[in-house]
């Protein structure tokens, strides 16, 4: 995926009372022609018409940074970038997985599927495929081409993207009749046991149980969720991608979540109810955090605190107090870059230069950070200026333009007719 294609999509929607369905009208034109185009790779790959088209959004997270794999809340809204997939039955028991934007692809028997992941793309739909012909849900061989506009690696979730996805497809193709939050389980599964990554419930959630234009307020304890509105004619999501991908970003998140599985070791001694680092009181942690290495007390701390902040972001919101979330992104990007140290020089200018426009509300890197991309709450009057200015200050200290666009709500998987 370019951020050039992104770039094409207009920044400035119409004006106000037109602006939802509009803004709406030209996306869903826009991934009819992708989907179009994503068919006819389809036909050059395979030899023949795909029997259907699906989308399935990434997401962004914008606020409960590192809290899902500590039990706390997050507010992710799944966003109108995502994977394409093609598809057609086959009359044998052949599986072929195919990519337009990765190399190397996947053929094998449904009866002979691999136990042990290739260290490839194709993991992530493998590892759903896996489970549903363990359970013998499977039905007979498919063709499945996979492609997409989401940027990889860049914390918006192409890996929940993919196997959320995988999961709606291959249950729409098959008929085999799961709810939503089977399908999530089905993605959460793929990429915990199959491809390895000790990634927390929130991404496929955020994609699985999307609704368009709310934010799903996931509880990360007990799974309980609810949607909740936000005013999109006024305010818009926008993107500001660094274009940094660490290649250890996959370890030092794993390293994270270790760091902060032992934080609340040490601390449930003090806090015996305790099951998960979101239940240590603030009072608890100041009394013992000196008990605990420096940097474990600092992992405590902005647990502890963006806990609270997520919920009085989630307050500001259900009064309509766009302007107070805001301040709580910035405060949670400020965690992530002293306590959670997560960050890196290019986000922390994206963060920065978004803070100086007045036309921001917040700001604050997105996925779990090393890199990737910043997420911004924007007043639309303003946003193309915004947009601008935070490029510009990026450019002048880094000597290029990072991807900057504003990013439409999404629904959730779903077919695409072309009609
Ligand atoms: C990654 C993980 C998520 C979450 C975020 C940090 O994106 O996949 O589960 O932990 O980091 O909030």
């Amino acid at each position: 995926m370019s951020w050039n294609a992104i770039l094409r999509s207009p920044m400035h929607a119409p004006r106000k009372s037109q602006l939802d369905s509009a803004a709406e009208a030209t996306r869903q034109a826009e991934l009819r022609a992708a989907l179009e185009r994503h068919a006819l790779h389809f036909e050059e790959q395979f030899g023949r018409r795909p029997q259907a088209l699906f989308f399935s959004p990434g997401r962004v997270n914008l606020m409960g940074a590192h809290l899902d794999y500590n039990g706390g809340p997050v507010a992710p809204m799944a966003i109108d970038r995502g994977t394409f997939f093609a598809v057609a039955a086959r009359s044998d028991r052949l599986v072929r997985f195919a990519s337009t934007s990765e190399s190397g692809w996947l053929e094998t028997r449904l009866d002979r599927l691999a136990h042990q992941r290739a260290g490839r793309w194709f993991d992530y739909p493998l590892g759903v495929l896996r489970q549903l012909a363990a359970r013998g849900r499977a039905g007979g061989g498919v063709d499945m081409l996979f492609g997409g506009d989401l940027p990889v690696g860049a914390g918006l979730s192409s890996s929940a993207s993919i196997c959320v996805g995988t999961a709606y497809v291959l249950d729409q193709v098959w008929g085999v009749g799961l709810t939503a939050l089977q399908r999530v389980e089905l993605a959460l599964n793929s990429e915990r046991e199959f491809v390895g990554v000790r990634c927390g419930i929130m991404d496929p959630f955020a994609v699985g149980l999307a609704q368009s234009g709310r934010l799903l307020w996931l509880d990360c304890k007990d799974s309980s969720y609810e949607h909740l509105p936000i005013d999109h004619e006024r305010y818009a999501v926008a993107v500001a991608d660094s274009l940094v991908r660490r290649e250890l970003a996959q370890s030092a998140f794993n390293q994270r979540v270790a760091e902060a599985a032992e934080a609340f070791e040490r601390l449930r001694a003090h806090c015996p109810d305790a099951q998960v680092l979101r239940d240590i009181p603030a009072a608890v942690l100041d009394a013992h955090e000196r008990e605990l290495p420096a940097e474990l007390a600092r992992r405590a701390r902005h647990v502890v605190s963006e806990v609270e902040r997520t919920f009085a972001a989630r307050q500001a919101l259900m009064v309509g107090d766009v302007r107070a979330f805001g301040a709580r992104m910035f405060e949670s990007h400020r965690s992530l870059r002293e306590l959670y140290e997560v960050s890196a020089p290019e986000l922390d200018c994206l963060v920065d230069a978004a803070a100086a426009s007045s036309a921001v509300c917040g700001a604050r890197l997105t996925g779990a950070g090393f890199g990737g991309c910043v997420v911004m709450l924007v007043e639309r009057a303003g946003a193309e200026h915004a947009l601008e200015d935070v490029a510009r200050a990026f450019d002048e200290r880094f000597g290029r333009r990072p991807g900057v666009a504003l990013f439409g709500p999404d629904a959730g998987p779903r077919e695409i007719t072309l009609g």
